[in-house]
């Protein structure tokens, strides 16, 4: 763990108490998290994956403060926070979310009607995690997917639909998470040289996507050991995205299961700045997840069993997590300028170009905190 160094971070960071519960530290945490719960969820599909880990922290740091007793040790284990202070940690998540832009998400903790809720466990997640509470008649389980969806569909500005589709009515208590993050290249693409190009799913498989273009300087590092390129593609804000592009011939499966946060800093701290054509999909990927399963490898049991200690939420246990996310990535941008397309220059840059199963992971450059993780094996594919 490197020690704790508020002037390494710039803006509200210095605001925060350099403490042993620092931003810095929960940010490296969440950034593990969101590794090991890609690594999960990927490890069971061949499909496309995108997870807006960050709305997942946002939601299981909510439910920690419902805790108490073994359910919280537990829930902190699971979530790698053993060690923080759980009474520090609503603070220090509330600030990681303001730098954070491009992102429309919604959290909810969804008890069943008639649970009692802690009056200041509705006030604590409300300002310091974002998050709605509320009680939901899951006998009439129409209505209450209805009221979900609604409110999931306002919290993306339309973006995601239909978070949940079968409600158990013996449901007691919902974590909900519904995410959209538009990204928005800086430099941007210039979709005049866009063109229709073959993506190479698998050996036998290929399919001709609209495939983006932009010559200029970029940040990239090759990873000799995974044979990955890894190209850093900066966005409005603090934002970038990391494009992982396993060398052709290398599984992005075998890849992808080395993926850690500490691995993620590595790859960030080896960029280095160099001319380059870059040619990479457009794509739109649409995942929804039921997490509870995928939560209990990770160690996250207690919390879904009869035993859970939810004191802010009458001791009920949890019955679900709804994970949807969208992601877009094309040329739009909000640049005054955009970068020019083709190079004047005489000798010909090498060009990247990214025509086969890759992972991309969004990140906040000045933290380092991980805001979401995917996988795209099909860019035709939602
Ligand atoms: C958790 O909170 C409940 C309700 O307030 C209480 O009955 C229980 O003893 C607490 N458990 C521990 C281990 O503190
Ligand atoms: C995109 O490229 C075309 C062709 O070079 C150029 O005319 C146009 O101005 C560019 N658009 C932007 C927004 O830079």
């Amino acid at each position: 763990m490197t020690p704790c160094t508020p002037l390494s971070l710039v803006g509200l960071l210095l605001l925060s108490q350099c403490s042993s519960g620092s931003v810095e530290v929960l940010t490296q945490r969440n950034a593990d998290f969101a590794a090991r719960l890609y690594r999960a969820v990927s490890s069971r599909t061949d499909d496309n994956v995108f997870l807006s880990t960050f709305t997942l922290s946002a939601g299981l740091l909510a439910l920690v403060s419902a805790t108490n007793g073994s359910t919280q040790e537990q829930l902190l284990r699971g979530l790698g926070l053993t060690g923080l202070d759980p009474q520090t940690l609503p603070d220090l998540f509330q600030n990681l979310r303001s730098p954070v832009t491009n992102l429309r998400q919604g959290v909810a903790v969804l008890p069943a009607q008639g649970v009692v809720v802690a009056p200041s466990y509705l006030d604590l997640v409300q300002t310091k995690f974002g998050a709605n509470v509320q009680s939901l008649a899951y006998t009439a389980p129409q209505e209450a997917t209805d009221t979900i969806n609604s409110w999931a569909q306002e919290r993306t500005g339309d973006q995601v639909q239909d978070l949940v589709t079968k409600l158990d009515p013996n449901t007691q208590l919902l974590l909900a998470t519904a995410a959209f993050y538009k990204a928005q290249f800086s430099p941007s693409f210039n979709a005049s040289f866009t063109q229709d190009e073959r993506f190479y799913v698998g050996r036998y498989l290929v399919v001709v996507v609209p495939m983006m273009f932009r010559a200029g300087k970029f940040f990239l590092a090759y990873d000799g050991s995974l044979k990955v390129g890894v190209l850093k593609l900066p966005m409005a804000g603090d934002a970038a995205m990391l494009v992982l592009l396993p060398d052709e011939g290398v599984d992005v499966t075998a890849v992808e299961q080395e993926v850690t946060g500490e691995k993620i800093q590595t790859w960030i701290r080896q960029l280095k700045r160099t001319k380059l054509e870059v040619q990479l999909p457009r794509f739109l990927l649409e995942r929804s997840y039921s997490l509870r399963d995928v939560l209990q490898t990770l160690g996250i049991q207690q919390v879904f069993q009869e035993d859970a200690e939810t004191s802010s939420l009458g001791g009920v246990r949890l019955t679900q997590v709804y994970h949807k996310s969208v992601v877009s990535v094309d040329e739009s941008s909000d640049d005054i300028v955009t970068g020019g397309g083709a190079s004047a220059s005489s000798t010909l840059p090498p060009r990247l170009t990214v025509n086969r199963p890759f992972i991309f992971i969004i990140y906040q450059q000045t933290s380092g905190g991980v805001l979401s993780v995917g996988r795209v094996i099909d860019p035709s594919r939602k």
